[in-house]
């Protein structure tokens, strides 16, 4: 599941360089992740924040926003785009090889990111950066199986293909941007819902997980003292 470090890098420095903000399957979901948060939210994390879109989010109902990157061009254009937001410090880090306080943040947030991580090491690893009463939010992609997979699919399409005309007027995205997450798709992997409810069950106790329509889900989790 977890692919190496700099290969990940390699694809979304590049990804970085080619794409804009734009909505997209993920930020669909952006809303629904929100109306989950802690208020008051004093501090937030979001570990994944990309070119920075959620950390934007996050950064209006939190005092302060940490959001890491792994990918250097990341960071610099999440920086960039997010002038207007002095609560947001950007760090290029890995998150799974810097050390995270204990208890500090109200908010932590993984946007289409924990596929990259291995969750045995890095569920245990949020769990313990949470405060009490905090709450993680992650939307992430699916491995699609059986029937109910499949459906759920047939009915995305014709919504997603209609969303798309709406929000970027086509359908495709340009070739340059299409090769890129076709390439990062080569070594990317995803679990099933059967194995993130499992995952959930051991290690997040009473998280809401949904699956959402447009080949998301999401776990919601409070984490209780
Ligand atoms: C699919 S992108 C999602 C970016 C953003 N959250 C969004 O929804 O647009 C996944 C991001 O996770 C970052 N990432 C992957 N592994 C990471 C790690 N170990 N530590 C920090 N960031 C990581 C990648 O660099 C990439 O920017």
């Amino acid at each position: 599941m977890a692919e190496a470090m700099s290969t990940i890098r390699a694809d979304f420095d590049r990804l970085a360089l080619l794409s804009g903000e734009e909505w997209d399957h993920s930020s669909h979901y952006h809303n629904f992740l929100l109306r989950h948060m802690p208020s008051p939210c004093r501090e937030s994390l979001e570990i994944g924040c990309g070119a920075g879109a959620f950390s934007r989010l996050l950064a209006k109902s939190s005092e302060r926003v940490l959001a890491l990157d792994l990918s250097p061009n990341m960071i610099r254009i999440a920086g960039e785009r997010s002038a207007l937001f002095p609560n947001i410090e950007f760090r290029v880090a890995d998150v799974m090889a810097r050390e995270l306080p204990a208890e500090k943040f109200d908010c932590i947030a993984a946007v289409a990111t924990l596929h990259h991580l291995p969750m045995a090491e890095a569920l245990p690893k949020i769990k313990r950066a949470l405060k009490v009463n905090g709450v993680l939010l992650v939307l992430d992609l699916f491995q699609s199986e059986g029937l109910s997979d499949a459906a759920t699919s047939a009915l995305a399409w014709p919504l997603s293909i209609g969303l798309k005309l709406l929000r970027h007027g086509r359908v495709m995205p340009p070739r340059q941007i299409r090769e890129a997450w076709a390439e990062h798709g080569r070594h990317d992997s995803y679990l099933t819902l059967a194995e993130v409810r499992e995952v959930c069950a051991e290690m997040l106790p009473g998280a809401e997980v949904r699956k959402h329509l447009l080949w998301r889900y999401s776990i919601i989790w409070k984490k209780v003292a």
